[in-house]
């Protein structure tokens, strides 16, 4: 009885863990049927991937972005895939007063919020630090304090719905890559802020999740012309990156790393050998091809 005991509960403890974390894990585009979801920086890149994903889904979507014309088709291609609702609204996200506006538009026409996936970038350059501090103010803006505008603007129903923030970062949010210094400052800015956020909801028992989307080279088209004649790898497919992160927000994960062999191997060795990964990365470069201020 006593071995029997000694094999019988660990085994059970063990079929229990498993059945626990695999169905924590186990994602259902049915999940998001029905559920209300903001997508910023949608008129093109990842984020237009993710609004497609979400139609298909069938979820009610509110895209944003400045490009009009281009939200528009996004709109319509989201009705003709089976969104349960699709709209858009257009500004720049410089602006704190337009990030407010536009949770504010899904409070009037969704009457709520059960996830918002932050995912819009202002453009910067490839290239050595140039010494504008306005435009890494400016891009802080846009990259950063927006984020937190419309976090803190959505978080009542948030709280509500018991929803989801879904944060689109980047290795350059965690690891000091060289040429994207005032990118790579508001990405670090974004972990900060999210991840002590997180433990305040912890203390707090507030159900809202915040996932921290960690990712590689993807295939889009500005990243493909911003740095494809530096960096020498294959970018990885942007529909695919965008469930993903779909996918990672619906589980409620922490933290998600796309594509996930290529930004976890780098994480380790980074966390291990920090020197050598940044030798690593820079002998990797073609530096002839790199702008020079
Ligand atoms: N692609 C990659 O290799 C890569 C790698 C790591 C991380 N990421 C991250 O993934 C996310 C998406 O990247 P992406 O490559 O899909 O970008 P993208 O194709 O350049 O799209 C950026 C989106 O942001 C919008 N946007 C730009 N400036 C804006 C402003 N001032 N106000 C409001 N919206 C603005 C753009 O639309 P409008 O121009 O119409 O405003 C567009 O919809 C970003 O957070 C990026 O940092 C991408």
């Amino acid at each position: 009885m006593g071995r029997l005991q000694k094999i019988l509960i660990p085994s059970l403890g063990l079929v229990l863990a498993f059945w626990f974390y695999s169905a924590r894990d186990t994602f259902k585009p049915e999940m998001l049927r029905g559920k209300r979801v903001i997508v910023t920086g949608a008129s093109t890149g990842i984020g237009e991937q993710m609004a497609y994903h979400l139609a298909r889904m069938g979820s009610h979507i509110l895209v944003t972005a400045r490009t009009e014309a281009k939200l528009q088709n996004v709109v319509r291609r989201c009705l003709e895939l089976g969104a349960a609702s699709a709209r858009f609204v257009s500004g720049t996200m410089e602006d704190t007063a337009f990030a407010q506006r536009v949770v504010r538009e899904a409070q009037t026409s969704l009457g709520g919020l059960d996830m918002l996936i932050l995912n819009h970038v202002g453009a910067s350059y490839f290239g050595f630090f140039d010494g504008d501090v306005e435009h890494v103010r400016k891009l802080l803006e846009i990259n950063f304090l927006s984020y937190v505008a419309m976090t803190t603007s959505a978080l009542p129903m948030l709280k509500e719905s018991e929803g989801s923030i879904v944060v689109v970062s980047s290795m350059a949010g965690k690891v000091g890559f060289p040429f994207t210094v005032p990118y790579s400052a508001t990405k670090f800015a974004l972990d900060g802020f999210f991840s002590s956020l997180r433990q305040e909801f912890a203390i707090q028992s507030i159900n809202v999740s915040i996932t921290l989307c960690i990712l590689g080279f993807i295939d889009t088209e500005s990243a493909v012309r911003a740095v494809s004649h530096v960096i020498p790898d294959t970018p990885a497919p942007k529909e695919e990156c965008a469930l993903e992160i779909i996918r990672a927000g619906a589980l409620r994960h922490r933290q998600l790393h796309y594509p996930a062999r290529a930004v976890g191997t780098m994480l380790l060795i980074h966390s291990i050998a920090p020197e050598l990964f940044e030798s690593i990365v820079r002998g990797s470069y073609r530096l002839e091809n790199v702008r020079r201020t």
